[in-house]
């Protein structure tokens, strides 16, 4: 496990530093190509479908910006690296890469001033994405995309094309083969209007990477539960479904923090007459786990694609640097040189998993 676990830094890493050189421009082709052969989960769901809440349960911290209307504005990049326990939990931006936050309030006002900082206070979304890695002991190795919501109306002060801007955006990370879909549904709205499923169900018609998220299980109506979505009867994913109970609008207004919240989510499923035979498969935590297995079985298989890539721009990097020459006196040249190294060592390293995957065998 310890060796998978570090399998999904790794690509974190990669991740990284093809968007640190895509900043330098020209023809980054072979980077792009690699960015989109690594996976990554986007988390998809309609406005106010619990989203926000989802990842802020899976990462165990509040850190999002929060409001009414479109608050999620640019995709949110955020990669969670698991650390050892009794370390500083701390969060770190790829736009400021020298400051280390381990106030999460001040985290959620970058967030907000980065989003500004490109889209001007216009309500506008943009398709750059922000960075984010928060290293914790208590986070699974994932990366997630946290999305704009979809939405069906145009609010005061926002074009009518914001409707189908989001939707594009959307459809560009979810249409790619290799992202893994997260499925946002609140439970107390007919899941047959679900834009989650409405969109996963167009990209990914067989549901091989969807996994389907059942928020707000508290708010049904009494007299009705979810079981028909959960055990797969409503709509048929070939992942589980799984239920999830955040905390409401009240919850947050009175401050109850993340561990109570994780406690509560428990408790709720484990003394529900309902749900209690499914409860060692729903809540927040469950879902990180499934989310971080699934998505270092996916790396794995990929390891032979994503060494070629690599290979690819080895050869690119290196005649870049002759074409720069040597030694090195740019700040670019360095960056190509960084990266080069890091191409070097990950070539090195994925092949070593690829044999240990043949011959071990972890799971
Ligand atoms: P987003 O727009 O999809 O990011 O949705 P948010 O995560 O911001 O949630 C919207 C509202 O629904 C907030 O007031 C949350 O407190 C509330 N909410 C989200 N999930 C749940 C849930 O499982 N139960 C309850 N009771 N409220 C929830
Ligand atoms: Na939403
Ligand atoms: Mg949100």
């Amino acid at each position: 496990m310890t060796t998978m676990e570090s399998l999904i830094g790794l690509v974190n890493r990669i991740q990284r530093a093809c968007t640190v050189l895509g900043d330098y421009g020209g023809d980054n082709g072979a980077f792009s190509s690699l960015w989109e052969a690594l996976p990554s989960v986007a988390v998809v769901g309609g406005q106010s479908s619990g989203k926000s809440s989802v990842l802020e349960s899976i990462v165990g911290r509040d850190f999002l910006p929060r409001g009414s209307g479109i608050v999620t504005r640019r995709p949110l990049v955020l990669q969670l690296q698991k650390i050892d326990e009794g370390q500083t939990e701390y969060a770190e931006f790829l736009h400021l890469p020298k400051r280390r936050f381990t106030d999460f309030g001040v985290v959620r006002r970058e967030i907000e001033e980065e989003t500004n900082r490109v889209t001007g206070r216009t309500k506008q979304i943009s398709p750059i994405p922000i960075h984010l890695s928060i290293y914790s002991p208590n986070v699974v190795n994932l990366t997630l995309v946290d999305l704009p919501g979809l939405t069906k109306v145009a609010v005061e002060g926002q074009p009518d094309s914001i409707v189908q801007d989001i939707e594009n955006m959307v459809r560009s990370y979810v249409e790619k083969p290799n992202c893994i879909i997260l499925a946002i549904s609140p439970a107390n709205q007919d899941i047959a209007t679900s834009d989650a499923i409405k969109l996963s169900r167009e990209v990914d018609p067989t549901g091989e990477r969807t996994f389907g998220v059942l928020t707000k299980l508290d708010l049904m109506d009494k007299g009705t539960n979810a079981l028909d979505v959960l055990e797969g009867r409503s709509y048929r994913l070939q992942h589980p479904w799984v239920g999830v109970v955040n905390r409401s609008q009240a919850d947050i207004n009175k401050n109850v923090d993340m561990i109570a919240s994780r406690r509560r989510e428990r408790e709720y499923f484990a003394s529900s007459s309902e749900y209690g035979h499914l409860s060692s498969k729903m809540g927040s935590e469950y879902l990180a786990k499934l989310l971080s297995r699934h998505l270092e079985s996916v790396i794995r298989a990929r390891i032979p694609s994503i060494t070629s890539l690599i290979n690819k721009n080895i050869e690119e990097l290196e005649s870049e640097m002759d074409h720069l020459g040597r030694p090195i006196a740019v700040d670019a040249g360095a960056q190509l040189y960084t990266i080069l190294e890091l191409c070097r060592a990950f070539d090195r390293i994925f092949k070593e998993h690829l044999e240990g995957g043949r011959s071990g065998g972890d799971r």
